[in-house]
């Protein structure tokens, strides 16, 4: 009896231990699917407004397009609104997208954008800011200098802020959407990229603020993280390996030696060809979070392989995290380059010394 007794509780056991762990993943994604049913359906645009900054060309310009067909009022933000970008959006869009002209860094044209946005306003008032206008740079931290750091944050940093902040009491009568174009680099410590990583890094930290400020006034607010679509928008200007080689003082030049400067620029021009070639994840993306009734507090768009590394990431102990970039190209260059420099110096010495020996002896 005692075997049966056994054999009865084993059996119990092993019943147990396999619709435990089924029940769990049928509810897991029973949970799933509903929250996908109700993230669908969403906003419609008749008689919202949106305001877009840097609408002159890539993510910003599509976006501002895309929200005009949707039948939203919309305030397109353009550094030049004599510029092609800002005339094409013009010509191809409806009667309800206005063009405002809007540097982000300047307070007078963003109160100037403010009344104008407030005296056109549909019914349904300023339903969303997408805080988009942005520019990037490469360079090390030692061929930079503050100056450098400084016109990165004014634009996509404080340039985000004080038009958030101009904006916000609309976008909260509305109980509307605060919506940030970070990118990767807020997380992704990579070579080069410090100054456009501060900004982005700190633009997430308003973000995430403000959402949790926001969240009793209704108010949602969503970051975009962008991968490379470097070749979907004009995000990259045009440097070369000497613009930034002319940049370095004597000293500089000794160490990072100009097959380094080379093959930095090589690396951040081959990034052009890589990546999507499309704008469409972002401003899918960017929609979603302006329209759907649950709206994501981040998107990461980058590829299905990527996802795995970059969700990864963040969870790394930092020597893991660091070690990612032996990988790079760059890495391994300035690697051997001060392994040999290291050599050439031993071996000049060594030199001198047995030149020095040998007229002693003599
Ligand atoms: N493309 C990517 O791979 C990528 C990846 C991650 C994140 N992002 C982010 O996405 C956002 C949009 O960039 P994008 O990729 O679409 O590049 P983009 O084509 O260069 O668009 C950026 C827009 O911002 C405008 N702008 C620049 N300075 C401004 C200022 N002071 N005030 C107002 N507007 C200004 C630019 O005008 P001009 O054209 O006249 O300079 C341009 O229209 C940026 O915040 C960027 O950091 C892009």
């Amino acid at each position: 009896s005692l075997k049966l007794c056994l054999k009865v509780s084993l059996r119990k056991l092993n019943h147990v231990c396999l619709t435990v762990p089924i029940t769990a993943v049928l509810v897991f994604v029973l949970l799933k699917l509903l929250a996908r049913v109700n993230r669908r359906g969403g906003v419609d645009g008749v008689g919202r407004a949106v305001l877009v900054t840097g609408c002159d060309s890539g993510f910003g310009h599509q976006l501002a397009g895309a929200l005009d067909q949707k039948g939203f009022v919309v305030f397109a933000g353009c550094l030049s609104p004599d510029g092609e970008g800002a005339q094409n959006l013009i010509r191809e869009s409806s009667g309800n997208l206005k063009v405002l002209k809007l540097d982000v860094t300047k307070e007078e044209e963003v109160q100037r954008a403010k009344k104008t946005v407030q005296e056109n306003l549909p019914e349904k008032g300023l339903w969303a800011v997408v805080n988009n206008a942005g520019v990037s740079d490469w360079a090390e931290i030692e061929w930079s200098n503050v100056e450098d750091f400084h016109s990165m944050a004014d634009i996509n940093l404080f340039g985000a802020i004080r038009t958030a902040i101009a904006f916000l009491p609309l976008v909260r009568a509305a109980k509307g959407r605060m919506v940030f174009v970070s990118s990767i680099f807020a997380f992704f410590h990579c070579l080069n990229m410090a100054a456009y990583s501060v900004s982005k890094r700190g633009l997430e930290a308003f973000a995430d603020c403000l959402r949790v400020e926001m969240a009793s006034f209704g108010v949602k607010v969503s970051i975009i993280q962008p991968g490379n679509f470097s070749g979907a928008t004009n995000i990259l200007k045009t440097k070369t390996a000497l613009d930034l080689w002319v940049k370095l003082d004597e000293d500089r030049k000794k160490i990072f030696n100009r097959r380094y400067v080379e093959v930095a620029h090589d690396y951040f021009k081959s990034t052009c060809t890589t990546g999507f070639k499309t704008a469409e994840p972002v401003v899918t993306a960017m929609m979603h979070a302006l329209t759907s009734t649950r709206p994501k507090s981040r998107y990461l768009l980058v590829s299905a392989l990527d996802t795995v590394f970059f969700k990864l990431y963040p969870l790394l102990p930092t020597v893991l995290a660091d070690s990612v970039f032996c990988f790079s190209s760059m890495y391994r260059t300035r690697l051997l380059d001060t392994f040999w420099e290291l050599f050439v110096f031993y071996f000049e010495h060594e030199l001198d010394y047995f030149e020095i020996n040998q007229v002693k002896k003599f």
